[in-house]
């Protein structure tokens, strides 16, 4: 079946109170316009167009950061959601098959919710999906009689009556491609807005004797930002239902309501997580590994059988190996650390290739950085870095090298040799106790003098 999603974000989004476009906002380490890309490319469609307007260009470059494939236009002024569906009729005119409305400040919209509306096409010409709400608020009201939806009614132009209904509009709508710009095209703005509602297609497919139909999902999924509060109540769903799933998938998480997952976490069956770990943008989790309480993670890869933290920050391009052990205060940046690598205290790695079952000791520093430029640190295989051990990059240490503890590393160091950079020890017997008399004695001669 070819399918097309045309998103809708366009909007100010005013009661955000905030400079950013509201479909911007993030959800889940991810702008709230990316779930509601990520929900429509699960539908493998043909076409997706966004909508934009506000801070268009803004927008549009996030929608093609995602995916090139994605076509923007812009609606300008923003005349309403039917309005909005209109403007993408010269992207859609060739199109076949159906189409799929969703809005970009909606988040939570499922697959599975989408699948079951474009099979209920089927039955009707006009599908809306549909919720029961707990407090209505300013929703448009669902007008049915048995199966069938009869009219849209917006909160601004019902009846008293009519807002007394609890079935409330999502917003989603899916009809074949060619009737739904058809029907939006018709669409007129006599309502106190002079907005162009797209809702008001449902009368006038009845109309044209077409029949419209509502497929139902929880009201938690339909969740519309509007404010920050409401912000914070989307990304607390997304979490309960992101931490659901990954105990489904077989992931063990201790205290699943500690730990924060991004849009595109992925984590394999076993793998172990700690409390308190939170994920950021683009980090996969093999099967098997293990990340302990209190890590940080963001645009990172962890291999099987890996173990990470407790307190261990990964940042975008550390790569983990099979194996490999990072532990407690360290932190990783662009850099590979092949099989076995342990690193187990107080580091920070930047900018490294590290070689398979090298260990670095406690305190090493990659000092990557002069103040102007970023530079490489290369370790070979089996090498041994000594505690406190500083790189100054660019360096490199051959396999089987060792660097003595408290070293300042700025030559580089072949394989199998041992480098020292550090002042030689001076030993003078008997020096600590003369030292602590005359100490003791001058402390004792400002105590006389107060
Ligand atoms: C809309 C529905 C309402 C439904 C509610 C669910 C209409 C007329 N009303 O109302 O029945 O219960 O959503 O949340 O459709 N947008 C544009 N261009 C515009 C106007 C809006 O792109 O000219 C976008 C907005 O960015 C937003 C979406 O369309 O993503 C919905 O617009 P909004 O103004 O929030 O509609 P509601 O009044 O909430
Ligand atoms: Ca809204």
């Amino acid at each position: 079946m070819q399918v097309s999603v045309i998103i809708l974000a366009a909007g100010q989004g005013t009661r955000m109170n905030s400079d950013l476009p509201k479909v911007l906002h993030h959800v889940a380490a991810a702008p709230m316009l990316h779930h509601a890309l990520a929900t429509a490319h699960s539908l493998e469609p043909s076409r997706i167009v966004v909508v934009t307007g506000h801070e268009g260009q803004a927008v549009a470059a996030s929608a093609t950061a995602y995916s090139e494939a994605v076509d923007c236009v812009v609606q300008d002024p923003q005349l309403g959601t039917a309005h909005a569906v209109a403007q993408a009729a010269p992207l859609l005119a060739d199109v076949e098959g159906e189409a799929v409305v969703l809005y970009a400040d909606t988040p939570l919209i499922r697959e599975e919710t989408l699948r079951k509306m474009l099979e209920a096409r089927s039955r009707h010409a006009v599908v809306i999906l549909g919720f029961h709400a707990k407090d209505s608020g300013r929703y448009g009201r669902l007008l049915t009689k048995n199966s069938n939806l009869l009219a849209i009614r917006e909160y601004d132009v019902a009846t008293e009556a009519e807002r007394a209904i609890t079935l409330c509009n999502s917003g989603v709508v899916c009809a074949e491609a060619s009737l739904l710009l058809s029907l939006a095209a018709e669409v007129k703005d006599n309502n106190p807005k002079k907005e162009f509602y797209l809702t008001d297609i449902v009368e006038i497919a009845r109309a044209r004797g077409l029949s419209a139909g509502v497929v139902l999902c929880d009201e938690a999924e339909t969740l519309g930002v509007n404010t920050r509060a409401q912000l914070a109540e989307a990304e607390a769903a997304f979490q309960t239902r992101a931490r659901a799933e990954m105990l489904e998938n077989g992931v063990t998480l201790t205290a699943p309501e500690t730990v924060f997952f991004a849009l595109d976490t992925h984590i394999g069956r076993d793998a172990i997580i700690g409390p308190n770990v939170l994920f950021g943008p683009g980090v996969t989790v093999e099967s098997g590994s293990e990340i302990k309480g209190f890590c940080h993670l963001e645009g990172c890869h962890i291999s099987r059988g890996a173990s990470v933290g407790p307190f261990a920050r990964l940042r975008p391009g550390a790569e983990l190996a099979e194996d490999v052990h990072v532990g407690n205060f360290v932190e990783i940046k662009n850099a590979i650390l092949d099989e076995g690598v342990k690193v187990g205290h107080l580091t920070y790695i930047g900018d490294a290739d590290i070689g398979e079952h090298t260990n670095i000791g406690a305190g090493t520093v990659t000092c990557n950085y002069d103040g102007v430029m970023k530079h490489r640190t290369r370790i070979g295989k089996r090498a041994f870095i000594g505690s406190d051990t500083m790189l100054v990059a660019p360096v490199t240490v051959g396999d089987g090298a060792m660097t003595g503890s408290g070293s300042v590393i700025t030559e580089d160091v072949p394989a199998e040799a041992v480098a020292i950079g550090r002042a030689r020890q001076v030993t003078k017997p008997g020096l600590a106790t003369r030292m602590f008399e005359k100490l003791k004695a001058v402390k004792a001669a400002k105590a006389k003098g107060q």
